[in-house]
């Protein structure tokens, strides 16, 4: 069984590596290949993965990094997406042009949202051209590239028979917080209901052992204005780093406002990135316009992985630990497991609605549970979403199709129209502006626009 990362030299690839070599026996893997079109970066990546596999887990499987298409995919069964097309640097621009003009600087959200879909689109579906062409008939794409919920309207729109599921780590990563911050020792003993369009949804219930949890994270938000473990919130106060990516410099602003949304709108729990839209104007008073998220990651979690890579090629020892990511490559070999031993586990995914949200179209890319069997997913059909929920969503899935269109046709009209009809952007010509912008920074990666 082959496992295939595409985005091999990203800095996810060892902890996803690590996920998969842990569960080598449910995913009987006996090869891992890395690919990607940045040789030299993936060459020191797979430093790190050939040391976790033949090192630290001591297992047999055979490690293959190649950037060659046909070498990758061939014979594979499961293909690990995570692209970053124009890497760091450009979630930099994605982040820092918006915030020019006093609008959210975000990676998946607003106009840098939009203008990485831009980018995506089409390197994405040649990896699923790739895979059709090369990987086994019945092989699998689980595709965490960003932004998810562009990535996956082009996926239903241009590749329609792709077989590719489409998935975000960002609940789970909510759901394993709540845990800390409760003092449930294992987060997958947690379950939730979940409705929304990918880093825009909501959990409608969660319990622990049959009992509602819900309460108790409200009250626990109330008590300390903010949605993280007490011992993070310590290490904050000392200005000491929490281990956990998700609760670290520009992210903590994004775990105060899960309470302030919590006590506006308390019905359900938001995923932590309604926070663009529904404070907007904090979220960019929040911001260093000079110093955003991604200066963030290229500083530690990038620095941190090629620093470690040299360090071990000079003195042979390796911190292990720095690099793994838990849940987050926890999450995709999970879903894998239950695709090829058809466990019928369930697992939030970014799905065609049909229906499952019956207010919300058709054709709606959303995300919501589902069984996972050998047949993919068998989503879960919930009721009508009540008027606010469904406005919003409405407004962004609009968005994020005129994007999909708009790169289909070449179309500066309908870009225009996908950044002006963004939540997060006060008024069309401020739409255009960044648009313009953004057009100049992306030459070399965005279609051609008329
Ligand atoms: C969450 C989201 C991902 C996103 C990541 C950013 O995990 O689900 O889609 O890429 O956060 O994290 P970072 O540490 O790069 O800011
Ligand atoms: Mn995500």
């Amino acid at each position: 069984m082959i496992i295939t990362i595409a985005g091999g030299g990203s800095t996810f690839t060892p902890g996803i590596v690590k996920s998969i070599a842990l569960r080598r026996e449910e995913l009987e893997v006996t090869e891992i290949r890395l690919f990607d079109i940045d040789k030299e970066r993936q060459d020191k990546v797979a430093i790190v993965v050939n040391w976790i596999l033949k090192e630290e887990l001591k297992t047999d499987i055979k490690l293959t990094v190649t950037t060659d298409e046909k070498e990758a995919y061939t014979d594979a069964s499961f293909i690990f997406a995570q692209i970053r097309t124009g890497k760091y640097a450009m979630r930099e621009q994605d982040e820092k042009i918006p915030l020019k003009y006093g609008c959210v600087g975000q990676e998946t959200c607003g106009p840098g949202g939009l203008a990485y879909g831009l980018r995506t689109i089409f390197p994405m579906m040649k990896v699923i051209d790739d895979a059709e062409k090369y990987a086994k008939k019945d092989h699998w794409i689980l595709n965490y590239s960003n932004p998810a919920a562009i990535v996956s309207e082009a996926c239903r729109k241009l590749r329609p028979n792709a077989r590719i599921i489409n998935i975000c780590d960002m609940p789970i990563a909510i759901v394993d917080i709540i845990a800390q911050s409760l003092g449930i020792k294992d987060y997958t003993e947690i379950e939730y209901d979940y409705f929304g369009l990918n880093h825009f949804g909501w959990f409608t219930s969660m319990t622990h052992q049959g009992r509602d949890i819900l309460p108790e994270v409200k009250a626990y938000m109330k008590k300390h204005q903010i949605l993280l473990p007490e011992s993070y919130i310590e290490n904050i106060k000392k200005n000491l780093n929490a281990d956990n990516r998700h609760a670290v410099s520009s992210w903590v602003h994004v775990w105060e406002t899960m309470y302030e949304m919590t006590e506006y709108f308390p019905d359900y729990l938001p995923n932590t990135y309604l926070n663009y839209y529904l404070l907007t104007k904090e979220a960019v008073e929040a911001a260093n316009p000079n110093h955003t998220r991604a200066n963030e990651v290229m500083e530690t979690r990038e620095k941190n992985l090629f620093d470690g890579i040299e360090q071990f090629l000079k003195t042979g020892e390796i911190n292990g630990e720095a690099f793994y990511a838990g849940a987050h490559g926890n999450w995709i070999s999970d879903l894998a497991i239950a695709l090829k031993n058809d466990t019928r586990q369930r697992f939030l995914v970014i799905v065609e609605n049909r229906g499952a949200l019956p207010n919300m179209p058709y054709d709606a890319m959303v995300e919501v549970p589902a069984y996972i069997g050998k047949k993919g997913p068998e989503v879960i059909a919930q009721d009508n979403i009540s008027l606010f929920q469904q406005g919003l969503m409405m407004q962004q899935l609009n968005s994020e199709k005129l994007i999909v269109e708009g790169a289909i046709e070449g179309s500066y009209q309908k870009i225009l129209q996908a950044f002006t009809l963004n939540k997060t952007v006060p008024s069309a010509r401020v739409a255009k502006q960044i648009l313009d912008d953004m057009i100049e920074a992306n030459k070399g990666y965005w279609p051609e626009l008329k």
